[in-house]
């Protein structure tokens, strides 16, 4: 009979462990995802406390439903409370610091892991059947930015002391208002083919009283050629977390893109900022939060790939000239085409 609850005992730990792993996170993500949404955490950030009911109310929830969410990360210490009265625990003013952006991106792509089954099945494909949410891989994107990529572009593109910048996909224009903010001499525009993000841009901007210097526009960076009399004075362009976008079928979309940028702006220096895949055994060794951002993009249609592999590509579209900064604790390239 000890021995037997010994057994047990030692299961139980074992299963304890992979459940932090597995449901825990599964859960966990989902109701932060919901909360984040219903604007719960903005409530917090503002008010530093959230009375459940008084909440439920004026936003119309089942406070039921938002009780019970908030008891579930009220035990796994990321909410703390008195009475109905809710407010964030240590861990929760991390998450509310840095996991808003990632939720939101892994919320934008909650329809592929929906759809995962039918999608390995073959009775469903990404982009026709099955959808990644543009507002949030805009929003996301643009919050997971201000961590260190955005940062990382500012510094290197003040160093060149440019004036006008166009950024290519630019997403929901977190990073050009970041830039203008730093500089105030330089000017921007920004394009997406997502009219979600430019209208999320722009009230960024207008947030941010940044109208005047930074012009957003929805188009397709692919047909940079059309564009002729658009983009006066642009010095620098730069492209961050979305050249990746268009390898699924091989180099030939974006070599075509590359060549029309020459011929559309010869001498201008194309700045990309790309995160780089790493050989799958230093993954195992450090997975860190690399493996779940592979994951999404290589469900997506998406290819996340080498450094080399981005060179060869450069070469291949004439650039001879390429400079590249790597920056291995966050594997990320910064790569300069001129
Ligand atoms: C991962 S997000 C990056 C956004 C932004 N650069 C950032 O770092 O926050 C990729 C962006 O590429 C945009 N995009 C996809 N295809 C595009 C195209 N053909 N032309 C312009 N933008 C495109 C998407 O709408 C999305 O906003």
């Amino acid at each position: 009979m000890t021995s037997l609850v010994q057994q047990f005992a030692t299961n139980f730990d074992h299963v304890r462990q992979i459940n932090l792993e597995t449901i825990r996170g599964f859960h966990t993500t989902h109701v932060l995802i919901a909360l984040i949404k219903v604007g719960f955490f903005a409530e917090l950030r503002q008010f530093q406390k959230v009375n459940l009911p008084e909440f439920a109310r004026r936003q119309n929830l089942d406070l039921k439903i938002l009780t019970s969410l908030c008891e579930y990360l009220y035990s796994i210490q990321i909410l703390q409370h008195e009475g109905d009265t809710y407010f964030l625990d240590e861990k929760g003013e991390l998450i509310d610091n840095l996991m808003t952006g990632p939720l939101l991106v892994v919320h934008a792509y909650e329809n592929v892991f929906h759809n995962l089954e039918p999608l390995l099945r073959k009775q469903k494909k990404f982009g026709s059947d099955v959808n990644r949410l543009s507002e949030f891989v805009a929003g996301g994107s643009g919050t997971v930015g201000k961590s260190f990529a955005f940062p990382l572009m500012i510094n290197f593109l003040r160093q060149g002391r440019y004036e006008c910048v166009l950024d290519l996909a630019c997403g929901d224009a977190t990073f050009l208002a970041a830039l203008c903010q730093e500089d105030q001499n330089m000017r921007a525009y920004g394009l997406d083919i997502a009219p979600e993000a430019i209208e999320l841009g722009n009230c960024v901007l207008t947030r941010t009283g940044l109208q005047d210097r930074v012009k957003l526009l929805v188009d397709d960076m692919f047909n940079l050629d059309k564009t002729t009399h658009l983009f006066q004075g642009v010095d620098v362009v730069t492209c961050i977390h979305a050249l990746h976008e268009f390898l699924e079928d091989g180099n030939e979309r974006v070599i075509s893109m590359l060549q029309k940028y020459k011929a559309r702006f010869p001498g201008v220096p194309l700045v990309i900022l790309e995160v780089i895949r790493p050989p799958l055994e230093e993954l195992r060794e450090r997975p860190g939060g690399m493996i779940d951002i592979l994951l999404f993009h290589d469900l997506s249609g998406q290819a996340l790939t080498s450094r080399e592999a981005w060179k060869t590509l450069f070469q291949q579209a004439g650039f001879t000239n390429v400079k590249e900064d790597y920056f291995p604790t966050v594997r990320t390239a910064i790569f300069t085409l001129c």
